[in-house]
């Protein structure tokens, strides 16, 4: 029960205090959860609501499990004053002492405001529900009171909006029912904590783990799109893929998947959004995730077909610069097992930083129609040959043969390979196995980082 007596509490208990808490099996894992009540002073925290949150989270610390965080909750209990702010803070840092140690995950199950959005952000997912569910720091009627914008609770924190515009939600469920399912399915992939590995499936070895329906996904003109994931899907072990983030910068695909049974985390370009192009958006859904699955030793498969960095004055001014450097960083930490596979494009900075050789990677594969150059045939051409282009009696047969010539020297895999940036260069259809034989091989990997206290990430 509550223990304040302002504005007449202490004539209103409710046992319990609005919030439930404890621990169950989720398929058999130990698994910690809070739940919060809405009928009770709108689901708002109080100081014995922080308690009760706080102790569960302090044994799932103790004990290696996941905290799950079911959110209904109009933030502060606004009667408490300060004793309400201090309980949330009190949550905001065990969520931030828990992370990359036991995984947490926040469903947001009705209108969530104030400390009710802070405390699922320093969370590694969060889930919302479609319609009945809203995150905002403050509610339309404070909005409309400082900013004079008028904006409804769906416009302004639904499910929609934050999975879509905002990125801070990674799922967007139906239903309250689908959101569990989710949570559940999302729990099959990970870790019970940092010390643990995930779940792996029982898998049998096929005599020949081909896939022939590889060889002919990618269109014969470079510039011809296709989906990501139907490469994914020619991959990884049968409906296993399990996609994050979906809608939200739809230029770059992240998700978990199973190869041979065993959990890995995918990033991939995704060359039907914008042509696969790293913008800000796509740099930190990217980056984010990299950096749960290195937390909790999931291995990374990255899938690369991307142009370049997205130019103009929208991506610069918004930070480009310091939101790439956050995926290359993310990247250049990670110590669990990596392997690239270079499909299409691999060109400029954007090889880098998409788990090149360079960067630490364990694996990198490329298929023959891999072009791995600083940019394109024909900028490249024009930029190098612009004098003798200029100057020829036919400046575009000209432009035309020094394009040939530059695709000739650089639009395939095989510069790489020379070098050994590339490990090996393999036919499409080969490549499930190359992969399942890959991270077979680095299952014991040791790798650490120098000693420090932690590294400065350009946040
Ligand atoms: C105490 C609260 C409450 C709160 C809601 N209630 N929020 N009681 N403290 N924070 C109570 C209401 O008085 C009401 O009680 C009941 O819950 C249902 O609320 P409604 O407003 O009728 O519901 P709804 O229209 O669905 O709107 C939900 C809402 C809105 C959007 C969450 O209630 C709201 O804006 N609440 C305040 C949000 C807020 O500003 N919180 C403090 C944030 S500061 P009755 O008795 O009438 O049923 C914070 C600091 C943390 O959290 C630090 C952050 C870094």
């Amino acid at each position: 029960m509550h223990r304040a007596k302002d504005f007449g509490l202490d004539k209103t208990h409710y046992l319990g205090d609005g919030v439930v808490v404890g621990y169950g099996e989720v398929n058999g894992r130990l698994t910690y959860v809070f739940s919060q009540d809405f009928t009770v002073f709108g689901g708002s925290l109080s100081e014995t609501h922080a308690e009760k949150i706080c102790k569960i989270m302090d044994m799932a610390m103790k004990n290696g499990a996941p905290v799950i965080g079911l959110n209904d909750s109009g933030g502060a209990r606004i009667q408490e004053g300060v004793v309400s702010l201090g309980g949330y803070a009190d949550i905001f840092y065990r969520n931030t002492l828990a992370s990359g140690v036991i995984p947490q995950i926040s469903a947001i199950m009705g209108p969530c405001a104030g400390g009710a959005v802070y405390s699922p952000a320093i969370t590694d997912f969060i889930l919302m529900v479609e319609n009945t569910s809203y995150m905002f720091v403050t509610g339309p009627n404070v909005v409309k009171t400082v900013t004079q914008e008028t904006v409804t609770a769906e416009e302004l924190g639904g499910a929609s909006a934050h999975s879509s515009k905002s990125g801070v939600t990674h799922f967007a469920c139906a239903n309250e029912l689908a959101a569990i399912q989710h949570i559940k399915k999302l729990l099959s992939y990970i870790p019970q904590n940092c010390e643990d590995d995930a779940p792996v499936y029982p898998y049998e070895m096929l005599a020949s783990e081909r896939r022939e329906v590889l060889d002919t996904l990618i269109p014969d003109n470079p510039n011809t799109p296709y989906d990501m994931r139907e490469v994914i899907a020619g991959i990884v072990d049968e409906e296993s893929f399990f996609e994050v983030h979906k809608d939200y910068a739809e230029n770059i695909v992240v998700g978990f998947a199973r190869i041979a049974g065993r959990s890995i985390g995918i990033v991939g370009n995704q060359p039907q959004a914008m042509a696969g192009v790293l913008d800000n958006d796509a740099s930190v859904k990217a980056a984010r995730f990299v950096r749960f699955c290195d937390s909790f030793n999931v291995p990374l498969l990255v899938l690369v077909d991307v142009p370049g960095f997205l130019p103009g004055t929208d991506q610069e001014w918004n930070g480009i610069i310091t939101n790439g450097a956050k995926l290359l960083y993310a990247f250049s930490e990670a110590t669990v097992p990596r392997i690239t596979v270079i499909t299409r494009k691999a060109y400029g900075g954007a090889y880098d930083v998409m788990n090149s050789k360079h960067i630490g990677a364990d694996l990198n594969f490329a298929w023959p129609t891999a072009e791995i150059a600083v940019m394109g045939a024909k900028g490249a051409a024009e930029i190098i040959f612009k004098r003798e282009i200029a100057e020829a009696e036919d400046p575009e047969a000209k432009l035309q043969e020094k394009v040939d010539e530059y695709t000739a020297k650089f639009a395939n895999p095989y510069r790489a390979a020379h070098r050994g940036f590339i490990d090996e260069v393999i036919m499409p259809a080969e490549t499930r196995e190359k992969l399942i034989r890959g991270f077979k091989m680095l299952e014991n990997k040791v790798d650490q980082l120098p000693k420090k206290k932690h590294g400065n990430i350009p946040l």
